[in-house]
């Protein structure tokens, strides 16, 4: 797979896509992931990328040539362009495992007060927020869509990275994942659960399917039931 990050600032993605899951995945070949900086694409020597919005207002717009002309220098036929942005869908983990199956993702990041809107329609396929607050930039945003795409893509995590009984999984019937505990048994007054120590596999998960349960109604009962509208709610 492809991802193409296109942002104002190239350094801050380029940084984080170096490191862990999916810096590994680009070394091994799995991802290319290539972060184009939106400067390049303006119209004077300035490097412009904004201005003052039409009607007045505080903040500056993305200028949509500058966007258009960037998202279509790397698009190719058919791959999604997401613009990053608090209007967005809320990301999900379905979204995720979603856009995992694309051979080419393209994501573009915000900043100032946003983007001029003729750049939605026409470039845009998609809208992603993380989630319902304002960040500064659409850098954040792409780079944890990134990692959880690229999470999902087969052959990316080792053995020790075990996204099966993740929260939200399958592998946890869409669920928060349980509690887990590792050395020592002991620690501060606290043990752990008998059974985890117990050696018996099926009672072990069992426990785990307890464990997540629990943990979801807790805290999460919207997963349980109820909003059969909300991708992911049990139906
Ligand atoms: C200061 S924000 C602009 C917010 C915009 N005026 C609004 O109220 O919807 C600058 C950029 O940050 C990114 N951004 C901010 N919050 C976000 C969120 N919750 N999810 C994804 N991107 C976000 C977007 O790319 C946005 O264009």
């Amino acid at each position: 797979m492809r991802i193409d990050i296109l942002t104002l600032f190239p350094e801050m993605c380029r940084v984080a896509l170096s490191t862990g899951v999916v810096g590994r995945a680009i070394e091994v070949g799995l991802v290319e992931a290539v972060v184009s900086d939106l400067r390049h694409f303006s119209g004077d020597r300035h490097g412009t990328v904004d201005d003052a919005p039409y009607g007045g207002g505080a903040g500056m717009i993305l200028q949509a040539p500058v966007v258009v002309q960037a998202v279509e220098s790397v698009r190719r036929p058919g791959a999604p362009v997401i613009l990053l942005s608090p209007a967005g869908r809320p990301f999900r983990q379905e979204i995720a495992e979603e856009l995992s199956g694309h051979d080419q993702l393209v994501l573009v990041c915000g900043r100032y007060k946003g983007f001029d809107e003729r750049i939605r329609e026409l470039v845009v396929s998609d809208e992603i927020s993380l989630g319902d607050f304002v960040l500064s930039g659409g850098e954040l945003a792409a780079l944890a869509v990134t990692d959880a795409v690229v999470r999902r893509i087969p052959g990316t995590l080792g053995s020790m990275d075990s996204a099966d009984s993740d929260s939200f999984s399958h592998g946890r019937a869409g669920l928060l994942d349980a509690a887990w505990y590792t050395r020592p048994p002991e620690y501060r007054g606290l043990g752990v659960p008998e059974v985890l120590l117990s050696g018996d596999h099926a009672a072990i998960e069992r426990w785990r399917e307890q464990s997540s349960l629990a943990r979801t109604k807790a805290r999460r009962p919207d997963l349980l039931d109820g909003d059969k509208d909300r991708p992911g709610g049990r139906r």
